[in-house]
């Protein structure tokens, strides 16, 4: 009966989708609590490479219900057409997935601002993924959101509609020289996707209560990583919402007690897409090494992932926030042919070494990582099954890792695809 939650610890891109997809023959529902189509979860299942951004990876397993809770921030374009992609190669979504009727959808204006904000922004720019994530949330704090829910009082959603519209047209016509959108056009577009969507739509908060309730597994598939959350990661180089296992409650509707297990997912390196600090980035030979041999390239829009070396103290950090009972590390075999790896165990700033990560951005941008230096296995390690296979060296990094992070290793990955795995603990089965 226990539930496991899986949480980036570092900017996202730590192989969280594989991660799941792996966990997912043990759960009977898999369940997004936050973030939208942001998310890039690459599965790679028989041969088949799988790139999912709203639909949780469980639904690549038949059997398994696939839930996407009231925190995630909907756009039904994407989604559906993530559905129509899917349903293309053979796999069909249609009585297991369950969209929460509270969650909110992304709205044409929210794109359109985002992206005439970027731009207005210039060097500042965050570098978001132009999927419309920051104005949907803003609007749902700000009351001005429109739910699923919400589709079916018509009058109401026109009114509602016309109200935002007088401002968000404004803001882009005025303030940023940009077209507006049509009422009438808007309101038909509200109503067609509430059509095309409304199979799928349910309480899911009810259908999770009523899961646990009957004992059944629960797999609960966290995006982006903990230095992006919009508390405690790298503001305001950040997401729009909450990562850490804290938002599994509030996303999903579930009491916190009822989260049994925390998986911190972390590369065996660090990457980062978009702008904001980055204390190990290598803007060298070796971290355009990384990115050709890790094939970091965003999996939502392509853009090349800035490189580092493994950061102590920002896993460490997430790990704490989250309450992870365990850690997956995952392209361990990316770092098969290095001489020497080093570790960033701390940061120098003025004389002094901080093991936290400083609030000021200006701060953490000067710190300097100090680093322990290990050496490399210079073998492959590449779909690597069990752990006594694994080179001595590449045993002693990885418990080096776990040391200092606190944390037992519960699942090594050594290739994106499903059996290139070494499970060493079952976190279903070490959740109390
Ligand atoms: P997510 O957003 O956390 O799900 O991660 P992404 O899917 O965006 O990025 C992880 C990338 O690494 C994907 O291309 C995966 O197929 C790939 N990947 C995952 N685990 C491994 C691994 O152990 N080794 C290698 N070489 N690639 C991996
Ligand atoms: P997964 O789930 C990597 C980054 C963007 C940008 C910042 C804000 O695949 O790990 P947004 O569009 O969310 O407003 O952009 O956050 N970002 C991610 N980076 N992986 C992700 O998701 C990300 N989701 C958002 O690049 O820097
Ligand atoms: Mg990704």
């Amino acid at each position: 009966m226990p539930s496991v939650a899986v949480i980036g610890t570092q900017w996202g891109d730590e192989g969280k989708g594989k991660i799941v997809d792996v966990l997912t023959p043990s759960a009977d529902v898999v369940a997004r609590f936050q973030g939208g189509a942001n998310a890039g979860h690459t599965v790679v299942a028989e041969g088949q490479q799988y790139i999912l951004h709203l639909l949780p990876a469980g639904v690549l397993h038949p059997g398994k219900r696939a839930v996407i809770g009231n925190g995630v921030v909907v756009d039904p374009v994407a989604l559906y057409e993530e559905i129509e992609g899917l349903r293309g190669r053979g796999i069909e979504i249609k009585d297991n997935l369950f969209i929460s009727r509270r969650a909110h959808l992304i709205l044409p204006y929210h794109r359109a601002i985002e992206q005439a904000r970027e731009a207005l922004r210039g060097e500042r720019r965050i570098g978001t993924t132009g999927r419309g994530i920051g104005p949907a949330y803003s609007d749902k704090i700000d009351r001005l959101g429109i739910r699923f829910a919400d589709l079916f009082d018509e009058p109401l959603l026109h009114d509602r509609l016309r109200t935002n519209l007088t401002e968000k047209n404004i803001l882009l016509e005025q303030a940023y020289g940009q077209r507006g959108f049509q009422l009438d056009e808007l309101f038909a577009w509200c109503l067609a996707w509430r059509d095309k969507l409304a199979a799928y739509l349910a309480d899911t908060g009810q259908l999770l209560r009523e899961a646990i309730l009957k004992g059944e597994n629960l797999l609960f598939e966290g995006a982006h990583g903990t230095m992006l959350d919009i508390d405690h990661g790298t503001y305001p180089y950040v997401t729009s919402s909450n990562i850490t296992a804290g938002a599994i409650s509030t996303g999903l509707g579930i009491p916190p007690s009822r989260i049994n297990h925390v998986l911190g997912v972390a590369k065996a390196y660090t990457t980062r897409v978009g702008m904001g600090p980055f204390p190990t980035e290598l803007c060298d030979a070796v971290g355009e090494r990384m990115r050709t041999e890790g094939a970091e390239y965003g999996a939502t829009t392509g853009r090349a992932r800035r490189c580092g070396w493994f950061d102590v103290v920002m896993v460490r950090h997430a790990a704490w926030l989250s309450g992870c009972t365990s850690l997956g590390l995952t392209k361990l075999d990316v770092l098969d042919r290095y001489e020497s790896i080093k570790i960033c165990v701390g940061y120098a700033y003025r004389g002094k070494v901080f093991e936290h990560i400083p609030e000021e951005l200006d701060i953490l941008l000067q710190c300097q990582p100090q680093y322990e230096e290990m050496p490399g296995w210079q073998e492959s390690t590449a779909g690597m099954t069990s752990y006594e296979q694994l080179p001595a060296r590449a045993r002693a990094y990885i418990e080096e890792l776990s040391r200092r992070i606190e944390l037992p290793v519960s699942i090594i990955s050594t290739g994106s695809g499903r059996e290139q795995t070494i499970p060493l603990r079952d976190p279903f089965a070490s959740a109390p």
